[in-house]
């Protein structure tokens, strides 16, 4: 790999679940571990970038020093703290696996259980990809993720134009070893110019290494 360029760089890396409160006890949340994030910011590092790992919450630790990790819980603070790190960013991984909806109302005191039937009204959350994709600048490369049970190509490759990404990740859900909560993946890249490349089920880390090779490469462009 040929890293030299990410000497200069600083990226952001958006890793693991966010949690949306229901009431002072509960939440809404995912099986996200955070692995493939951490993975990705930990490779940037290891090739001289200087990373910004913001987190929600997650087992994982970072071990490079020249990772800041930046831990928020809720979509809405990764969103405000994002916003915070995404204009000085060149590289911009999105990894997070963000909560797309959150309850309406948040109960200030815990929720008794009275009625036999008990419903929760959700709001959109913030798409925090799709407001990055929004004022990227020239020069600026993001990267987000996708996953997807059916027309699994045409819904990445509309993903990609939307958002304004330079390539999108797909995860397949075709392997069992891959995904939430595991340690291995198999994805598939596709960029601006359709080129589509498929990957065997590999470790996360050799997962991130590909996809920062594929940074490097546009970047070199
Ligand atoms: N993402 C984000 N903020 C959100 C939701 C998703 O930044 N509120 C990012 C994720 O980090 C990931 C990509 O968007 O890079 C994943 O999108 P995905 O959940 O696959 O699809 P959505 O765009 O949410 O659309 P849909 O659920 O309809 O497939």
């Amino acid at each position: 790999m040929d890293s030299a360029l990410l000497k200069t760089k600083t990226a952001l890396v958006t890793a693991g679940p966010t949690y949306e409160p229901i009431d002072p006890v509960r939440f809404i949340g995912n099986y996200s571990s955070g692995k493939m994030g951490f993975s990705i910011a930990e490779v940037l590092a290891e090739n001289g970038a200087n990373v910004v790992l913001l987190t929600g919450p997650s087992n994982e630790t970072v071990k490079n020093p020249n990772i800041q990790r930046v831990d928020v819980t809720t979509s809405e603070d990764m969103y405000k703290k994002g916003m915070e790190y995404f204009s000085t960013s060149d590289i911009t991984v999105c990894a997070a696996a963000v909560a797309d909806y959150k309850p309406t109302q948040v109960s200030s005191e815990k929720i008794k259980k009275e009625d036999e039937v008990f419903t929760i009204e959700l709001t959109k959350t913030i798409d925090i990809l799709n407001e990055f994709g929004k004022i990227k600048k020239k020069g600026q490369i993001l990267v987000g993720f996708a996953l997807e049970t059916n027309n699994e190509l045409e819904n990445a490759k509309a993903k990609l134009s939307k958002k304004n990404l330079d390539f999108i990740v797909l995860n397949s859900l075709n392997d069992e070893n891959a995904g939430f909560q595991h340690d291995t993946n198999k994805v598939t890249f596709i960029d601006i110019n359709n080129d589509i490349q498929r990957f065997e089920l590999k470790s996360k880390k050799e997962v991130a290494k590909d996809i920062v090779e594929k940074i490097i490469t546009i970047a070199s462009d």
